[in-house]
């Protein structure tokens, strides 16, 4: 059964393309490479064995989109994780980010109304909650208006879902990913950051290797158990497991509704401080740090209620928090060959 996956030479998508490959699954990939490499292919050949089939493909060209669905004309869903995520990156050119994420989401969805039936699985974020009021956050959370141009891509990109799905053949599932981290256990893919790391976790290991001289922890004066930011971290894998299930819950037709929403997480909150902690613990290494001033836009607290992942996906994060550590440390040190 053939799976389009957007993205798929991405942190999140090379992992999921990993688990579809486990589950028997035949992967179409789509990437136009602006923040990955060709080489992941390798990696994803190395662990499963195949090479996926990969499209170079830019989301952004209707055209291109359109004569990619006429080549692949059976399809059984499309898991859609090709956009721009960075925050800082998208208050300075929102208009990059609302041509990528809006305009290549629209694209996909022209196509795929146009078929009888459709299953599409999107890559929101937590972010859509902003500073949510009681935790842990629940999907009947309202969804505040959005801290960045980013996170109203997302926040956007739910709503047009749900506009399409009411009109056409289309079953979607939503979701909402809190702070993945980690990589595959084998070190064959894994996050790659581009440039200074804007996330914590591959700060942090870039840090202790020697890359970064130390980490600016941005605020110790949140209303916290240690003054800093609360997130659930889950691991990458689990996070790629998620899609698989969703998935199959599309193709088994087990939806309850046309547009189906799911809160991605561990279930557990984890401080910045607790965090590196944590990593020291599982490399050995001591990391330096200093803490600065509050980063702009950053949220308190986040960390999910996966009551309905869990019981109603099917799904719940296995890996801990030293798990995905040790994973993000096995990876950093793979690709700087030490
Ligand atoms: P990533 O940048 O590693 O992967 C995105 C992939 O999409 C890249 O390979 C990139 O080359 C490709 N891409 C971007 N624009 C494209 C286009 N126009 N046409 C074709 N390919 C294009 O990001 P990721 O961390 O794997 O995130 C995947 C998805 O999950 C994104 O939608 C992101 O917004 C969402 N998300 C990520 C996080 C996170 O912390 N990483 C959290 C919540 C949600
Ligand atoms: C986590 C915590 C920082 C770096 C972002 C996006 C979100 C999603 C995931 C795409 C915060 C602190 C970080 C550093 C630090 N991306 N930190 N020093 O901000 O929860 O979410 O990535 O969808 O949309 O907003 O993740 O890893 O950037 O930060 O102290 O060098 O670590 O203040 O408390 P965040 P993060």
């Amino acid at each position: 059964m053939k799976v389009v996956v957007t993205g798929g030479l991405g942190f999140i998508g090379s992992h999921t393309v990993v688990e579809l490959h486990r589950r028997g699954f035949e992967v179409i990939i789509v990437d136009n490479l602006s923040n990955s490499s060709v080489d992941v292919l390798t990696g994803i050949e190395k662990i499963t064995g195949s090479k996926p089939i990969f499209e170079q493909i830019d989301l952004r060209d209707k055209a291109v989109v359109s004569a990619f669905f006429k080549r692949y004309d059976d399809i059984a869903g499309v898991i859609h994780f090709a956009a721009s995520k960075a925050v800082g990156e998208s208050v300075e050119n929102p208009l990059l980010y609302y041509e990528n994420n809006i305009a290549s989401l629209v694209y996909l969805l022209q196509e795929l109304q146009k078929k009888k039936e459709a299953r599409f699985i999107f890559s929101s974020s937590c972010t859509v909650y902003g500073q949510a009021e009681k935790m842990p956050i629940t999907e009947c959370a309202s969804v505040q208006p959005a801290m960045s141009p980013y996170g109203n891509t997302k926040r956007v990109g739910e709503e047009i879902i749900t506009d399409v799905a009411k009109v056409s053949g289309i079953n979607a599932i939503l979701l909402r990913y809190f702070n993945p981290i980690g990589a595959h256990e084998t070190a064959e893919i894994g996050e790659l950051p581009v440039g200074v790391p804007q996330n914590l976790v591959p700060f942090i290991t870039q840090t202790a290797i020697g890359i970064r001289p130390e980490l600016s922890v941005y605020g110790n004066d949140y209303p916290t158990i240690d003054g800093t930011c609360i997130r659930d971290y889950i691991h990458v894998v689990d996070l790629a497991k998620a899609h698989v299930v969703a998935l199959q819950r599309l193709l088994d037709n087990k939806n309850e509704s046309k547009v189906e929403i799911f809160n991605v997480g561990t279930g557990k909150g984890s401080t910045v401080l607790e965090v590196i902690r944590t990593f020291e613990k599982v490399s050995g290494k001591p990391l330096p740090y200093k803490i600065v001033g509050r980063r702009e836009g950053d949220i308190i607290e986040a960390y999910a209620n996966t009551d309905k992942a869990n019981t109603v996906l099917g799904w719940k994060a296995e890996s801990t928090l030293e798990e995905a550590l040790t994973s993000a440390w096995k990876w950093e040190q793979k690709v700087r060959n030490i």
